[in-house]
């Protein structure tokens, strides 16, 4: 198949395109640069079956052309959005325009590449901050930062376009996700902050806050399973995408971090209960549709934590 992926150069865009290229397809990729990097993609720019056009998406339609014009494709993989959930908080455009905009560029370039299936990057992001199990049927949806009320948004243009000129669209629901290329995340911070100095590491919020986490090859393998799985059901497909625990805590991470980095630096809690406003310190996943499916991840969250904690120190040369 011939598929477009945008935010290709980022985190997860760059494994996905990975994988794709591996499995035979024909894949061109976008991407600003903004945050992700043509390093992600040194393998797949070796690939002859890869392109990479950079530009920019969340434009007028008609500066879209020039990715128009590499396809047709059967499929979009839309993972270009803004990553920095606490810079939407502080600048509402930023989310606007990376992660509802881009979208609407996603869905103009199905239409005019004759694209009918269109994959989502969505995010927990959307249920906002409860107590509940979050299942694909939780509502109302209440999105506390910027990012999630764009995701939301997202969903919504997506899910209208699958009336009229896509046959079918997956709406994924991805947890945290972490693993090497990141560009950011909990992790990436860590790396970075103990670089710049290996004797202290400064954490965002008392470090209580618990998430899920899910390993980027997994996600992958789940984002495959699921479209492969339903893809003769044409109309609407929602799954939430995550580990089967309820998470590890962000202390528990620098722990990790200090001890595979060599162990020396201090753990500096900079206090509160989350990272920054628009953070949802706590959430418990049910990814029971998916299990119903046939897919369950191998990683527990804490084994997904150490997997990257691995890969990223030795990726950014850190011990
Ligand atoms: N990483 C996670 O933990 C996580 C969790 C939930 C959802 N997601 C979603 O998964 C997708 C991929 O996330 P990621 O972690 O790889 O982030 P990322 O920032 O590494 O990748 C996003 C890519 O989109 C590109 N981009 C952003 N705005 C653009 C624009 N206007 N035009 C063109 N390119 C643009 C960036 O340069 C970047 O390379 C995103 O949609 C994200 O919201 C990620």
């Amino acid at each position: 198949m011939r598929m477009l992926v945008t935010g290709a150069a980022g985190f997860i865009g760059s494994h996905l395109v990975n994988t794709l290229l591996f499995q035979g397809n024909l894949v061109v990729g976008t991407d600003n640069l903004g945050r992700g990097r043509l390093a992600n993609l040194s393998a797949a720019l070796a690939n002859d079956n890869f392109s990479f056009a950079e530009a920019e998406l969340g434009v007028p339609e008609d500066e879209l052309k020039a990715i128009a014009a590499q396809g047709p494709f059967d499929m979009v993989w839309h993972m270009a959005a803004n990553s920095d959930i606490a810079a939407g908080v502080e600048d509402e455009r930023i989310d606007f325009r990376d992660t509802f905009q881009t979208t609407r560029s996603a869905l103009a370039l199905c239409r005019e590449t004759g694209a009918r299936r269109l994959v989502l990057a969505s995010t927990s992001a959307v249920y906002g901050e409860r107590d509940d199990v979050l299942s694909e049927t939780t509502g109302p949806l209440l999105p506390i930062s910027n990012y999630g009320a764009m995701k939301l948004a997202a969903e919504a243009a997506v899910s209208a376009a699958a009336e009229t000129f896509l046959d079918t669209v997956w709406i994924m629901r991805f947890p945290n996700v972490v693993g090497a290329h990141a560009t950011h995340g909990v992790i990436y911070d860590f790396c970075h902050k103990l670089l710049d100095d290996p004797e202290t590491l400064s954490v965002l919020g008392n470090g209580s806050q618990q998430k899920p986490y899910l390993h980027v090859g997994e996600l992958v393998e789940a984002l495959l399973f699921i479209v492969e799985r339903t893809a003769d059901e044409h109309g609407r497909h929602l799954y939430n995408i995550g580990p089967e625990d309820s998470g590890v805590t962000v202390a528990e991470i620098a722990s990790a971090m200090v001890e595979r980095a060599g162990g020396g630096a201090r753990i500096v809690y900079q206090g509160g209960d989350r990272g920054w406003i628009g953070d949802v310190p706590r959430f418990s996943y049910s990814t029971r549709k998916l299990r119903d499916l046939g897919w369950r991840p191998q990683l527990s969250s804490r084994e997904a934590i150490l997997r990257a904690v691995d890969e990223c120190c030795r990726e950014w040369g850190l011990n």
